[in-house]
């Protein structure tokens, strides 16, 4: 009975260290965006009904229900933390949108970003530079980027919502 309490224990202390260390490797806490700011800044970035939405870094899917429930929209989701991506996946499930929304397991900045009318980022400042560059090379025509909490540095925002720290792109 013991052993199984110890291989139980251990078990749970591996996840929590992979959903603290993982993302924290990759330079970012892993907190989630309030709903209702998901939800302004979509709006913000007229997200449109079948429209694909991705989000940078999706954590535990928030955005990605958020779009596909309320937007109508097909989300894609990278995340590089593997916890991040099972409760991602868990939570899509739950809310019955699956068929709306990939998640793909990985690096950001080494996937294909140009399917996305709409790329939903919640960073940090250190992200931008690199970010902008990659943004600027796969971006489509027409497609917006909505960030929130950094700005890019070397791009215009069509629009900018001081209350909420949400900077909307279009290319
Ligand atoms: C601040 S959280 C945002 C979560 C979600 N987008 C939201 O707004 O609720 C950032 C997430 O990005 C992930 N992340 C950080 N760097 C990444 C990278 N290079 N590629 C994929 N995911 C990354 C982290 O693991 C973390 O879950």
């Amino acid at each position: 009975m013991q052993i199984f309490l110890i291989i139980f224990a251990s078990l749970i202390l591996i996840i929590a260290l992979l959903y603290v260390l993982v993302p924290a490797w990759y330079g970012l806490p892993p907190i989630s965006t309030h709903p209702d700011r998901i939800r302004k800044a979509l709006k913000l970035a007229n997200l449109q009904p079948d429209e694909t939405l991705y989000d940078l870094g999706c954590g535990h899917g928030g955005v990605l229900i958020i779009a596909a429930k309320e937007f109508g929209a097909n989300a894609v989701g990278i995340e590089v933390g593997p916890v991040q991506c099972a409760v991602s996946w868990v939570n899509c499930l739950r809310s019955r949108i699956r068929s709306k929304v990939r998640i793909e397991a990985g690096d950001f900045f080494k996937s294909d970003l140009s399917q996305a009318d709409v790329i939903f980022a919640y960073l940090t400042s250190e992200f931008a530079e690199r970010l902008e560059k990659k943004l600027q090379n796969e971006l489509k025509a027409g497609g917006r980027v909505v960030t929130v909490a950094f700005e890019l540095p070397h791009l215009q925002a069509v629009v900018f919502d001081r209350e909420s720290l949400i900077w909307v792109y279009q290319k």
